[in-house]
């Protein structure tokens, strides 16, 4: 299916009732609730979504390798808020300071969201707003959670090195 068509179900789907949608697809509803996770990306300001790498848009990725070009605009947020939810790649990054950064698994690990972070530099955790679940930025153990959720786990660190003005991540 080409990108034009999937663009044009995506469109569809969103403007008709789940119910119909679901009986238009042939799935069961109840399967259609089973996870949190898709590949739409929001646009909610804090993403560089939407786009599948290359030089234009600030980043690259080859194999298991982003490079990411800290000066281009896509990621002017990194530079101002000191942390940006990477939808196109299901990242999160964290800059602590010009020279250092942290990268993480951008899916939450209780289920898989990937849309709803939010960053508080108080505590140092990311919290997910799916469930408002949050994890340390260290990669330990989440702190105790509400509503007794299962976490599943800590985000996932990934090696995060600055190379000149990029920044390296391999996953
Ligand atoms: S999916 Fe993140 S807290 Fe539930």
């Amino acid at each position: 299916m080409s990108e034009k068509e999937k663009n044009k179900r995506r469109e569809f789907l969103n403007h008709v009732c789940p119910a119909v949608a679901m009986a238009f697809l042939g799935v069961p509803a109840i399967q259609s609730c089973s996870s949190g996770d898709d590949d739409v990306d929001t646009g909610n300001g804090n993403n560089n979504g939407g786009n599948t790498g290359g030089t234009d848009i600030g980043y690259t990725k080859s194999g298991n390798t982003i490079t990411i070009d800290l000066n281009h605009s896509s990621f002017s947020n990194l530079q101002s808020q000191s942390w940006i939810q990477f939808t196109a790649e299901k990242l999160l990054i964290l800059k602590l300071s010009s020279s250092s950064y942290k990268a993480f698994e951008g899916r939450c690990p209780h289920q898989n969201t990937h849309t709803a972070w939010s960053y508080n530099s108080s505590t140092n955790q990311f919290k997910c707003g799916q469930h408002s679940n949050s994890y340390e930025t260290d990669c330990s153990l989440p702190a105790a959670q509400p509503n007794s959720l299962a976490t599943n786990g800590s985000l996932k660190c990934y090696t995060a090195t600055v190379s000149g003005s990029n920044l390296v991540i391999t996953l």
